[in-house]
């Protein structure tokens, strides 16, 4: 097997990476892929950054055994809180979601004012602030989390009354700094991106999720690492917990039935 085939490698608190991977297989259907979500120990999102990098290498170090080409940290609160020290101690090139977000709003903004919005950890961090600045001073960031739409996309409540209440109770404290560019930075947002839409009003809506892809196909491409075996791509799950749940839940999110489910002990 030479390098080009070997899988992307893909981490994520849980099932929310899976907008990630989507749209990585959208764009990039020839490769082979390593889904790990920590199923047993997500949310993420609510735990101090000594313990979301602690969870993340437990989870990394189980990856990198399988021959992985690349690494993508799909979660935004990995990315956020952890890294920088995960690019440190892995040996292939790392991915994190935050950067392509980042670069991808300060593009579309005209009017020099974005919102972002993720879990309490990600804003805590104010790792999209920190990223959007590098790029521009210029630019005004506010930032909200809105701890409540994870749950409500687990549940599959994402296009329905109470979707707008939620959203509407958050996202009003934005729509008065009149932004012109809002960042979904937590990997479920993107089930909610037509509830967000209709709350904003016209704005631009950043998907970290598709921004991350062209940036994996990219590097990729750089590399000279993008697999062109034709052969049906293997796309293979580790979990922490229950894969019955699991499939369950990634079928509502991919919008396709999956196989080839692992569960894994975590030494
Ligand atoms: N994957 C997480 C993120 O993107 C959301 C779920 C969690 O809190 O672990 O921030």
């Amino acid at each position: 097997m030479s390098n080009k085939e070997y899988p992307i490698g893909i981490f994520d608190s849980g099932i929310g990476g899976l907008t990630v991977l989507k749209e990585i297989c959208r764009i990039l259907p020839d490769e082979n892929i390593l889904y790990f979500g920590d199923t047993a120990r997500v949310p993420y999102g609510i735990r101090s950054e000594e313990t979301v990098t602690k969870y993340s290498f437990e989870c990394i170090k189980f990856l990198l055994q399988k021959r992985i080409k690349l690494l993508v940290i799909a979660c935004n609160t990995v990315s956020a809180v952890s890294l920088k020290e995960i690019t440190k101690y892995v040996d292939v090139p790392v991915i994190g979601v935050i950067e392509p977000g980042a670069k991808a709003a300060v593009n579309f903004t005209k009017n020099k004012k974005i919102g972002v919005i993720g879990t309490e950890a990600t804003i805590k961090a104010k790792a999209y602030s920190k990223a959007i600045k590098e790029l521009s001073d210029k630019v005004e960031v506010y930032e909200l989390a809105c701890p409540l739409f994870v749950p409500l996309v687990e549940e599959g409540w994402t296009d329905d009354l109470v979707a707008k209440l939620i959203a509407e109770r958050y996202l009003s404290n934005l729509r008065v700094k009149e932004i012109d560019t809002i960042v979904l930075g937590c990997t479920h947002y993107p089930l909610l991106k037509k509830v967000i839409g209709e709350v904003m009003g016209p704005i631009n809506i950043v998907d970290s999720a598709i921004e991350t892809s062209k940036i994996v196909r990219e590097i990729l491409l750089q590399k000279d690492l993008l697999n062109n075996q034709k052969n049906t791509p293997v796309r293979k799950y580790y979990v922490t917990d229950s894969p019955i749940k699991f499939k369950f839940l990634a079928e509502k999110f991919l919008n396709e039935s999956i196989n080839n489910i692992e569960k894994v002990m975590l030494s």
